[in-house]
């Protein structure tokens, strides 16, 4: 099998430690792993399967143009998305029986890699086409969503053209959507992940600040109505053979410190949240998250797996935040824990997963 990490998306990083978490869980007596890294700027490379992929005394792993694995220091002011450059697939690729595209982000979350690969009729781990490109833009997976019914928040897509010709207009429609009535906003590049480019705005003078920093890494913006409530996360895995999917027990994430939400520093680099599994909640609430889900996953004609997140309100109701098609998958994420708690450890996960792909 190929598994596939880095790539030109801002998740670059947390790519290769979802990749060096994965590789070190694969039975090696029943499989053969041709690790391929993307650099940031597209290349293809065959880097050397020993390398560490970790994150270490905050140090990012980058997979170089040339074959290695560098350990940069965490920059929280430089990660945007690097242009394209010239790109090599390597040979070896039309040997493996099955991928496992561990892509976090536009270039490799989105359907682009699925496409690829299913040009070449090779098998791979996780959604198709469809599912991953909706699954990466919050506008998209919000309109499926509530065209079957789901539950969503109320938010206003800031495009590129309206942000540069209708400024005035945009901003009016983020101030009804709660600014104006004191509620805070989110503000969010519609296509990226791991909060990269996120920011709470709770005055409308720090605005324009936001939309410009979310549209480092995406030109078209998503501002979401804040949310009071708790935050759950809720596993989803293809069923086996032909079964229905089925959702893991939830998890809350509790964050702590002086972080005033669940962004990239407290998610990799400080360790300033921790997830309760599962959460304090009636167990009828938990069934029914556990339902919304499911359902959320088949929306969107998801396959393999997803973590779906939800806020949970003070009044009960459950409120969809969003799905990832390729979830972050280190021993110490939501996902894997998640269904570890559920009775299906890493190692049995990891196989779930290659097993369903080759099917
Ligand atoms: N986008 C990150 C990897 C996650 O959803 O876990
Ligand atoms: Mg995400």
């Amino acid at each position: 099998m190929a598994v596939v990490f880095g790539g030109r998306s801002s998740e670059h990083a947390i790519s290769c430690v979802t990749a060096g978490a994965i590789m070190a869980a694969i039975d090696r007596e029943r499989y053969e792993v041709v690790p391929i890294g993307i650099a940031r700027d597209g290349r293809w490379v065959l880097p050397p399967s020993d390398q560490r992929l970790a994150i270490e005394d905050g140090r990012l792993p980058e997979v170089t143009g040339t074959g290695g694995v560098l350990a940069m220091p965490f920059d929280p002011d430089d990660r945007g998305l690097m242009v394209v450059g010239p790109q090599r697939v390597p040979e070896r690729l039309g040997d493996v029986d099955v991928v496992l595209p561990l892509l976090h982000g536009p270039y490799g979350e989105d359907g682009t890699i699925q496409g690829l690969l299913e040009l070449a009729g090779v098998r791979y781990v996780g959604a198709g086409v469809l599912a991953s490109a909706v699954g990466m833009d919050k506008e998209f997976m919000k309109l499926v969503w509530q065209a079957r019914g789901l539950p969503i928040g109320d938010y206003v897509v800031v495009g590129d053209r309206a942000w540069r010709h209708e400024r005035k207009r945009k901003i009016d429609e983020i101030k009804e959507l709660g600014l104006a009535a004191g509620r805070a906003v989110f503000v969010k590049p519609a296509r990226a992940g791991s909060s990269m480019g996120i920011s709470r705005v709770a005055d409308e003078a720090d605005l324009d600040a936001a939309v410009e920093a979310a549209r480092e890494h995406d030109p078209k913006v998503i501002v979401e109505a804040a949310v009071e409530g708790r935050e759950i996360e809720c596993g989803v895995l293809q069923g086996v053979d032909d079964a229905p999917a089925e959702a893991s027990l939830p998890a809350e994430v509790l964050v702590g410190g002086d972080h005033d939400f669940y962004d990239f520093e407290t998610k990799y680099i400080d360790s300033a949240s921790g997830l309760a599994i599962p959460p304090d909640l009636p167990p009828a609430a938990i069934e029914e998250v556990r339902r919304i889900a499911v359902q959320a996953f088949d929306a969107v004609d998801c396959e393999g797996l997803a973590r779906v997140d939800f806020f949970h309100t003070s009044d009960g109701r459950w409120i969809l935040n969003e799905i990832n098609t390729m979830p972050g998958f280190t021993p110490a994420s939501a996902f894997p824990q998640m269904w570890a708690a559920t009775g299906l450890d890493y190692p049995a996960l990891v196989d779930r997963l290659i097993q369903t792909a080759l099917r």
